[in-house]
């Protein structure tokens, strides 16, 4: 079994640092007996740095929402990899729809950039995901696909392991300038399920049996506590990129516990004493 990961994506929602660092500590404390489900928040630039320092230490883990693909430079309105290093991000978000489809990104910027990630050693949590338009005109594999070989042209075998695919559907993302004339609804599991068999299967032929098995694919798009348990059942997903439901410690913990729950049962782990490990 693949280790879950959940992370938090506080896009433009939260732009007071002070509630930024008390929401993240309040996250950090009670996910303290949290062992195995990789967590991390991704909180507006302004909040970054602060925001790293107080929960340094913890288990809550830090992103950083973009980057630009240089170091250094008259590049202004944006943000180095090396501010993001040393707020003590070890995420960073590429790719997300709203800078695909609102601001224009490519996938050539994507890559250079999932590049940078790779070149510092941060993860880089890759998100794809087709609209609504694209999923009624049956093109759910083919726009998936070409955005997965557009973002990762020139990773490598073992880069590869440092990257975690967000499977986001455009159409489930609870974003009202991406989706303006449709109802904003998750994915179902069925949806879901072949979505991420699919991306599997890319890297299944890209990079044969061995990363397949071990990628971890996450979901997003309107998963909250009601639905989390649900998706995170199935076989191929690996835990959930969140958006709205990530802005409070109420909302999210319960998304994080599911996925706590579920490693437990998993038959791959074993009580041994009071610790739980992976069966031999
Ligand atoms: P929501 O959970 O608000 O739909 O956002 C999902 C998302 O875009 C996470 O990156």
């Amino acid at each position: 079994m693949r280790r879950f990961v959940v992370g938090g994506n506080w896009k433009m929602q939260i732009s007071q640092v002070e509630e930024a660092v008390r929401i993240t500590e309040n996250i950090a404390n009670a996910i303290k007996n949290i062992s195995m489900v990789d967590v991390f928040i991704a909180p507006s630039f302004n909040a970054l740095y602060s925001v790293g320092k107080s929960i340094s230490n913890t288990n809550l883990k830090l992103a950083s929402q973009n980057i630009h693909y240089l170091e250094q430079g008259a590049f202004t309105g944006e943000t180095s990899i090396l501010s993001c290093i040393n707020a003590g991000c070890e995420y960073v978000i590429l790719g997300h729809s709203e800078r695909r489809r609102i601001f224009g990104e490519t996938g050539e910027n994507i890559n250079q950039k999932v590049l940078k990630t790779l070149e510092k050693g941060l993860k880089a949590v890759l998100c794809i995901g087709e609209t609504a338009k694209e999923r009624a005109e049956g093109r759910v594999k083919e726009v998936n696909q070409s955005q997965l070989a557009g973002s990762l042209k020139g990773v490598s075998q073992t880069q590869i392991e440092k990257i975690i695919i967000a499977y986001e559907p455009v159409w489930a993302i609870n974003n009202k300038f991406l989706n303006p004339d449709i109802e904003i609804k998750p994915a179902t599991p069925h949806q879901a399920s072949e979505a991420h068999a699919m991306v599997r299967d890319w890297f299944r032929q890209e990079y044969g049996d061995s990363i397949a098995n071990s990628i971890q694919i996450i979901y997003g798009g309107s998963m909250n506590q009601k639905n989390a348990e649900e998706l995170l059942k199935i076989d191929d997903i690996d835990g959930g990129l969140i958006g709205g439901a990530s802005l409070t410690a109420k909302t999210f913990l319960p998304i994080i516990r599911s996925a706590e729950k579920l490693s437990k049962q998993d038959p791959e782990y074993e009580w041994d004493s009071n610790t739980l490990r992976f069966r031999k």
